[in-house]
């Protein structure tokens, strides 16, 4: 990860907008961390919901296994809520959010009555020969989260996470058949935005095949040009 400048903030919302798998979450955590930046991933919200059992998280965990969009009456909501948290003002990443375009536009709103600039988006582009290889691979830490992949980023100890010791999991829904439905669901109503993005001159690509290190340097090069 390149070295970012001391006190550097992203000073508005940064969105990583690309298919399942193909390096969001990783990248975002990093960035989040260099930049001192709340990562506001929805899917790792909803499932906080679902592990401690709220009635959001018994509402939206079967849609998730079967490896479909949550609808927006859930997303929205919760989207609200964490942005309204102090942690919030100096700008934050978007994983997974938003969308669908109806998303997308409910968000501009919002981040105009925060009186924030207009958004970044970062689009990942990848080969979708590559993406099922790094979603059956993923195995992700119980305690803290770290994201590993047992072709591409193995842990040291099969099964414990480098930095706590943590159990590894495999996500319900990075089963090979819902991956199919999560990747159709991708390309119905999320791939779209990346058209709406470039339209309002805000979106970026990035090589998403690259080492995660190459990724990286890229996307603080598309955050430090904006
Ligand atoms: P969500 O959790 O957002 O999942 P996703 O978008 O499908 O993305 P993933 O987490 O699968 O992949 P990623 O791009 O973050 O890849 P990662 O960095 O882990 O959503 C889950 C569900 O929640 C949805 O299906 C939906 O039901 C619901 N939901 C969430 N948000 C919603 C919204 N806004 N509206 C409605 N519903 C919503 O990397 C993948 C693997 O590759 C890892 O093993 C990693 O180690 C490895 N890897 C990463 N980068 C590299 C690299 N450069 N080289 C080699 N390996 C790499």
């Amino acid at each position: 990860m390149p070295d970012v400048r001391p006190n550097e903030k992203l000073d508005r919302a940064v969105i990583f907008l690309g298919p399942p798998g193909a390096g969001k979450g990783t990248q975002a955590k990093e960035l989040a961390r260099k930049f001192s930046a709340p990562h506001l991933s929805t899917g790792d919200m909803l499932r906080e919901h679902v592990a401690a059992g709220t009635s959001l998280g018994q509402r939206a965990q079967p849609i998730m296994v079967r490896g479909e969009l949550v609808p927006d009456s859930i997303v929205l909501r919760m989207v609200a809520d964490r942005i309204d948290r102090p942690d919030c003002s100096h700008g934050f990443v978007f994983d997974g959010f938003p969308r669908t375009v109806a998303q997308a536009q409910w968000l501009g709103e919002l981040l105009k009555q925060h009186g924030f600039k207009p958004p970044l988006v970062v689009h990942f582009v990848i080969d979708s020969a590559l993406i099922l290889r790094r979603i059956t691979g993923r195995r992700i830490c119980r305690v803290g989260g770290e994201i590993y992949n047992l072709y591409e980023r193995p842990p040291k100890v099969e099964g414990r996470c480098d930095k706590d010791g943590g159990e590894l999991d495999q996500r319900p829904d990075d089963r090979e058949e819902i991956v199919k439905t999560r990747l159709a669901a991708y390309e119905k109503q999320t791939a779209p935005l990346a058209a709406y993005y470039r339209r309002l001159g805000r979106l970026r690509d990035v090589d998403a095949s690259k080492s995660v290190d190459e990724v990286a340097k890229r996307v603080v090069h598309i955050v430090r040009e904006a």
